[in-house]
């Protein structure tokens, strides 16, 4: 039984362990079925943002019944800076499912971005995740475009080749380079993250970055490709709960003979999240050798596999082209708490921001 006598709160640093715990029995997925977890800090995770709520409702017998989180960035919309607030992190312990606990936590996320000035609030729903979907449906966020995730497993050959090509990490000088090369890239998406603050501060404040993970090429101080990872190991691995054959069998090949290892039953894997992979001039050939870069650099810090996730009319899907990846769909669901904030979104190719992932 959910505690009723008690509002719903935000969580505390004492909550740490029940939050990990309930977000662990809250997988998502059909065919292949992923549990994230959050040890040791559940927390790191909201630290990526500018502001950020976690709720919880407390279950009467303790613990906790569920959560939800909500943060706080600033985006470009239509040409104009805007405020939007990401929900994630939606989970109900099963015994607590259907008491309407995941709406109250939608309702409360509503008002505080609201009372916070957001235009838009959005979320990521997997697709054949019927409930989530009906839950956003139900509180008013539409269907704005199918995204697509890749998974891309790293082996041990690759990281062998870490020092290929003349990648070197950047320094100092390099960032203002580094920042311009992606802000041409990306000058026209939508939904594409304003940071206060520079984008050295901005990358360096994600938990587990560090300055050596962001690569470029180039002469100094005017590099003309970056390929950059962030090590997503300290807010998250993956646990898969359940696999479909093909990946099991897969799995059991991949590893007799050495190649990159997929998922395993049971097993945590931790992952890095492909931040950045901009060239000058920006052909397939050319961020294909970007996300190589990338890739390369997350097998040596010893991660299992790399994701991102794209709008299918991005440019970069062309690059991904011709790399050992694995697909899934997500929507992208969007509600407009400003009249018209959406209508640039329905138009233009969407800026899907790593640090959702
Ligand atoms: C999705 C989830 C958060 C829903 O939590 P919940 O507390 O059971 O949802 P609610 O009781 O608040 O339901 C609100 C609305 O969502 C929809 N909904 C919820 N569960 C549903 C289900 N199993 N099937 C279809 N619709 C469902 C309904 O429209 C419902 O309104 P209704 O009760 O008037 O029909 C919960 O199933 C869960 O934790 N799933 C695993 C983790 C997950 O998928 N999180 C979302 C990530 S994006």
């Amino acid at each position: 039984m959910v505690d009723r006598t008690q509002p719903l709160r935000q969580a505390r640093p004492e909550d740490n362990g029940d939050l990990v715990g309930l977000l662990r029995r809250c997988p998502q997925g059909t065919r292949l079925i992923i549990a994230q977890d959050r040890s040791p800090d559940f927390f790191l995770r909201a630290r990526a943002y500018r502001q950020s709520a976690i709720w919880v409702a407390d279950a009467a017998q303790g613990g906790l019944a569920a959560t939800a989180t909500a943060a706080l960035k600033g985006v470009r919309l239509g040409g104009t800076a805007s405020l939007a607030a990401y929900v994630f992190d939606v989970a109900v312990d099963q015994a607590h499912r259907k008491q309407g606990l995941a709406r109250e936590l939608l309702a409360e996320s509503e008002r505080w971005a609201r009372s916070a000035g957001a235009s838009i609030l959005y979320a990521h729903v997997l697709r054949g995740n019927a409930a989530s979907a009906a839950l956003f449906a139900a509180a008013g966020y539409e269907p704005i475009r199918t995204l697509r995730a890749f998974l891309m497993p790293l082996g041990r050959r690759a990281s062998r080749a870490e020092s290929a090509g003349d990648w070197r990490a950047a320094g100092e000088d390099d960032w203002e380079g580094v920042a311009a090369l992606l802000a041409e890239t990306y000058s026209k998406h939508e939904l594409r993250p304003e940071p206060d603050g520079t984008l050295r501060d901005h990358w360096c404040r994600l938990p587990g970055l560090v300055p050596e993970d962001v690569r470029v090429r180039g002469l100094p101080a005017r590099p003309d490709a970056v390929a950059a990872v962030w090590n997503y190991g300290p807010v998250a691995a993956s646990l898969p709960v359940r696999l479909p054959a093909g990946i099991r069998i897969a799995g059991a090949a991949c590893r007799a003979l050495s190649l990159p290892s997929l998922p395993r039953l049971g097993e945590a894997s931790r992952y890095a999240i492909l931040l950045g992979a901009a060239t000058r001039p920006g052909e397939p050939a050319e961020r294909r050798s970007a996300i190589r870069a990338a890739l390369r650099r997350a097998a040596a810090l010893g991660l299992m596999s790399a994701i991102t996730m794209v709008d299918p009319a991005d440019p970069i899907v062309a690059a991904l082209r011709g790399l050992l990846r694995f697909s899934d769909r997500y929507q992208l669901m969007v509600k407009e708490l400003e009249p018209g904030a959406t209508k640039p979104l329905e138009r233009g190719v969407i800026y899907v921001d790593p640090v959702d992932l």
